[in-house]
């Protein structure tokens, strides 16, 4: 049976080292929001709207039950608040074998796991925003939105998932989909409502080399979600030395939101932070050290003349999916050729504390005007 039957016919499928990537994505991203969420507010909720049947044929959990132990083994599971992780799936027999892998898990009073009866996250969305903000105001909500094809989430549909404050969208952008058919006629029937406009058009137009076009779709899509006032980041699922073949995509409202994106793709790709592949999980390199130099020492550079806050120079770094350790290594860099200094605190215990004010000269302003 070929894999397209495969995923059609069976109730459970087998999965492969992509799913591998995105658990893994899923796991660490989840790690950090879940240790800074579950510890700030009362309660929070989890929306998995493509929940599948919670099990691959070759005994890989499914992404509800990668949530649900990322929760019951975190090591800071005593302190946490409650969860309420609510899933749906369209298919009845999936959702069956949902419901029996979710009656294994341990039970916790603290984790509540809802599955819904069979439905699709087009007529269900309403519903799903009720129940998720149900618990109280403005209760943090992370939507997982993991489709088989793309018509099943248009853009219209993650923008409402983003309507409250505190609404986060992970998301499974098909940027090898789009990059394969994207010339076809009438397929631009398809891509406008996915984008939710046609600025994907620019992407087309450009470079048509897969990775480049790949990459100018997910930062069309990432426009779109900027243009509703929004923070995102991306990140490539690869195989091999080939082009990513979907992108996970995150939005969120707040800058804060991103400190656990840069993180979870520095650790799957210490080379670039931008993207992982599924072939390289096993044989994680150290930091590639010219990588973590190159564009954000670019970044810092467009400073010189000014001086920073640290806020927002932290802010600046996980836009571009740096860790603020990576921040503290450039500024390091630039401060050993005399061109950030820190402006305050005058003493601190370490180089770049956070709060610190650092100022900036470009090497122009090195040079002795007397020579
Ligand atoms: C990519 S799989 C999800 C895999 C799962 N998120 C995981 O990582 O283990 C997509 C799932 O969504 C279901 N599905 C397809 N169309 C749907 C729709 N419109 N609404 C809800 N579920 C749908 C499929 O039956 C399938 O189980």
């Amino acid at each position: 049976m070929g894999r397209v039957e495969e995923l059609q016919q069976q109730t459970v499928w087998k999965s492969d080292p992509h799913t591998q990537v995105k658990h893994l994505v899923y796991r660490h991203y989840l790690q950090c929001w879940m240790a800074k969420i579950l510890q700030k507010f009362p309660e929070a909720t989890i929306v998995d709207c493509f929940a599948g049947p919670g099990i691959y044929s070759d005994g890989l959990a499914g992404s509800p039950i990668v949530v649900a132990r990322t929760f019951l083994e975190h090591s800071a599971n005593e302190k946490f608040s409650r969860l309420n992780l609510i899933c749906l799936e369209e298919r009845a027999d999936r959702v069956e074998e949902l419901r029996r892998q979710v009656a294994k898990l341990p039970r916790s009073p603290k984790l509540n796991i809802q599955v819904l009866p069979p439905g699709t996250f087009a007529e269900q969305q309403p519903r799903l925003s009720a129940l998720a903000h149900r618990p109280r105001p403005n209760v943090p909500v992370l939507w997982l939105i993991d489709p088989f094809r793309l018509k099943s989430a248009p853009f219209s549909l993650i923008r409402q998932c983003m309507a409250g404050p505190r609404d986060e969208v992970l998301f499974t952008l098909f940027t090898n989909e789009l990059h394969r058919f994207c010339e076809r006629e009438h397929f631009d029937k398809a891509m406008t409502p996915y984008f939710g406009g046609d600025h994907w058009r620019a992407a087309v137009a450009g470079d048509r080399r897969a990775r480049t076009r790949k990459e100018a779709f997910s930062a069309a899509y990432q426009d779109g979600l900027k243009a509703l006032g929004l923070f995102s980041s991306d990140f490539g699922v690869e195989i091999s030395s080939q082009s990513a073949r979907y992108h996970l995509i995150l939005a969120t409202h707040s800058e804060a939101g991103l400190k656990c994106w840069a993180p979870m793709a520095w650790k799957l790709d210490s080379y670039s932070g931008e993207g992982a592949s599924a072939d390289s999980l096993d044989a994680l390199t150290l930091f590639g050290e010219e990588a973590v130099e190159s564009r954000l020492d670019a970044a810092l550079r467009n400073y010189a003349g000014t001086e920073q806050r640290w806020e927002t120079l932290s802010s600046q770094a996980a836009r571009l999916n740096y860790m603020d350790k990576h921040l503290r290594k450039s500024l390091s860099d630039l401060a050993s050729k005399g061109l950030a200094f820190r402006v305050s605190p005058v003493d601190a215990r370490s180089a770049w504390p956070e709060g610190c004010t650092v100022r900036f000269y470009a090497p122009q302003d090195l040079v002795d005007e007397a020579s």
